[in-house]
């Protein structure tokens, strides 16, 4: 498959199952013989695994502006010193959220200016855009009882949040995947990871072929 050197990223809300289905499309493209690399977002680099903790603690107070300038902050290291060189080694990077998160959560959750967010994830990555972006989309309620299950009830600073945030956050990801039809597969993410698994390597198949 001549799938070497593309980005693909997985987004969606609290428990939607994004993490479990990147690491079965990872597995499915290694097996083909693709080198893969899979990210997550805040992550990746020390730096972002340092901000992942205080940005999901439930104890940390951070202003909305000062939260999305930190998102932002881990996007620009990542990308510049694992993505960026990756792509250009022919790997194929898979990343667990990426720009969309951000004007998902942080204008649509937040309610910060869109255009605002649009720069700083510009400043974040230049002219790099994911090849294909996956939308596991499922009811917040849904999702948010699935991820209190994973975590044994240990909330983190944005699964506390209330039901009118995550739908917020759902709304947003649903206008993106409108405005841009072509990058976007949504994904009903309330059935089986078996099925949304098969689901998923069909398009990435007939994407990349
Ligand atoms: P998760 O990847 O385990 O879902 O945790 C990351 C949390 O951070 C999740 O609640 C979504 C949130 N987030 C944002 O609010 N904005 C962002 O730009 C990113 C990458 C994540």
């Amino acid at each position: 498959m001549p799938i070497a050197g593309r980005f693909i990223t997985f987004e969606g809300g609290e428990g939607a199952g994004k993490s479990t289905q990147l690491t079965r499309l990872a597995e499915r493209l290694g097996a083909t013989g693709a080198s893969v690399l899979s990210l997550r977002e805040p992550g990746g680099t020390p730096f972002g695994e340092k901000m992942r903790d205080v940005l999901k603690q439930p104890g940390s107070v951070i202003q909305p502006a000062a939260e999305a300038l930190l998102f932002a902050a881990c996007r620009a290291q990542l990308v510049a010193d694992v993505i960026t060189p990756a792509l250009a080694g022919g790997q194929v990077v898979l990343c667990d959220r990426f720009i969309d998160s951000t004007v998902a959560y942080q204008s649509g959750g937040r309610g910060l200016d869109r255009g605002l967010i649009e720069s700083a994830n510009r400043l974040a990555c230049g002219p790099l855009r994911p090849d294909l972006t996956i939308l596991l989309d499922l009811d917040p309620a849904s999702g948010l009882g699935r991820a209190s299950v994973r975590d044994h009830g240990q909330a983190d600073r944005f699964e506390v949040l209330g039901a009118v945030f995550h739908q917020e956050v759902r709304a947003v990801y649903h206008a993106l995947a409108k405005e841009e039809p072509a990058r976007f597969f949504i994904v009903d993410a309330s059935r089986p990871a078996e099925t949304i698994a098969e689901e998923i390597w069909h398009e990435v198949a007939r994407r990349f072929r």
